[in-house]
């Protein structure tokens, strides 16, 4: 089968397409063709050695956590699910025509595949920094980077539970924060005082990691209040680094039911496909992704 992978850290240029063997089901897990695979920012990170102490890595290496796919094999003990199923959810080395998930769900109806792969890994962090952070319906979130993968997921289950939202993001940005029902300002020279102007906040996200912990500490007057996903000096401030993932088969079986209600929606911005992986990362490390970016297969 053909499969992206890296056999050297670095940039993008180190991904390559090659022929591989196929992996197999084991205990507990399913194996997809896979149709479409989500890319995150961590893959990169990882293809540049950046989370090593997290996830050791053995060179080379494929590439991929979030998939979405047709069952061809099921792995002993795994009840649920069929070979012909179309699921999408997590697993390793997706970026690759067959790829095992140790989580998974069966895709809603009226998904595409490649609109599948963006869900599993951002709906996870999203439905944590929310638990974590602590806000309740009736409250204001802030949320600084909110219209990448993970921001966009968590404007729309804040909405859905009743929490408001004042969400940064670029001036390219703004009209697509207000259409996911969020008080929306530009990041940069000025941000803090533009954010007092939208209203009171009770809690905050920095889901961007662009150094603004001291200020969110600010606007929340407490580093109880904040949480971030991207920024590992936080805690410097007392602020709370989230970077352990909780269940996702709780979180797809949550994302099935908002997207089922029409509740959650997360574009893709692009689609490439896998011989153009390195493209995609390339413009995934750029960091102005709207929504998502996926390789189809
Ligand atoms: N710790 C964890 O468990 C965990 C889990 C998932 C992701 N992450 C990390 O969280 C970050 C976000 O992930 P993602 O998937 O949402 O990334 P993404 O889809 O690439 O989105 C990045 C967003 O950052 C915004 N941004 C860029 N510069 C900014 C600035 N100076 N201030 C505010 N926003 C800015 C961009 O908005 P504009 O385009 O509008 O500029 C863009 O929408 C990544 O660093 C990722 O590695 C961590």
């Amino acid at each position: 089968m053909k499969k992206v992978s890296f056999a050297e850290f670095g940039g993008p240029e180190v991904l390559q397409l090659i022929d591989a063997e196929e992996p197999h089901a084991g205990p507990g897990q399913i194996r997809v063709a896979v149709r479409a695979a989500g890319v995150n920012p961590v893959d990169w990170r990882v293809r540049e050695g950046q989370v090593l102490g997290a996830h050791p890595i053995e060179l080379p290496s494929g590439v991929g956590l979030d998939a979405a796919g047709i069952v061809d094999e099921v792995g002993e003990g795994v009840a649920g699910v069929e070979v012909g199923d179309r699921v999408f959810g997590e697993g390793s080395s997706t970026y690759a025509e067959f790829a095992v998930l140790g989580a998974w769900a069966r895709m809603p109806e009226g998904l595409t595949f490649e609109e599948a792969a963006g869900y599993p890994s951002v709906v996870e962090t999203a439905l944590r920094v929310i638990r974590e952070v602590g806000v309740r319906p009736g409250q204001t979130l802030l949320v600084s980077g909110a219209s990448g993968g993970v921001g966009s997921a968590v404007l729309q289950i804040a909405r859905d539970r009743g929490i408001g939202v004042i969400g940064t993001a670029g001036a390219a940005n703004q009209e697509y924060l207000r259409g996911l029902g969020a008080l929306a300002t530009t990041y940069g020279e000025g941000w803090v005082e533009r954010v007092r102007g939208l209203g009171r906040v009770d809690a905050a996200l920095d889901l961007a990691g662009s150094g603004v912990i001291q200020e969110l500490v600010e606007l929340t007057g407490s580093p109880e209040k904040v949480v971030t996903i991207a920024d590992l000096g936080a805690p410097e401030f007392g602020v709370r680094f989230s970077g352990v993932a909780g269940s996702v088969p709780a979180a797809l079986a949550t994302a099935v039911d908002l997207i089922s209600r029409g509740r959650l929606h997360i574009p893709v911005e692009k689609s490439y496909s896998l011989a153009d992986a390195a493209a995609a990362h390339a413009d995934s490390q750029a960091g102005h992704t709207r929504g998502r970016r996926v390789l189809v297969v």
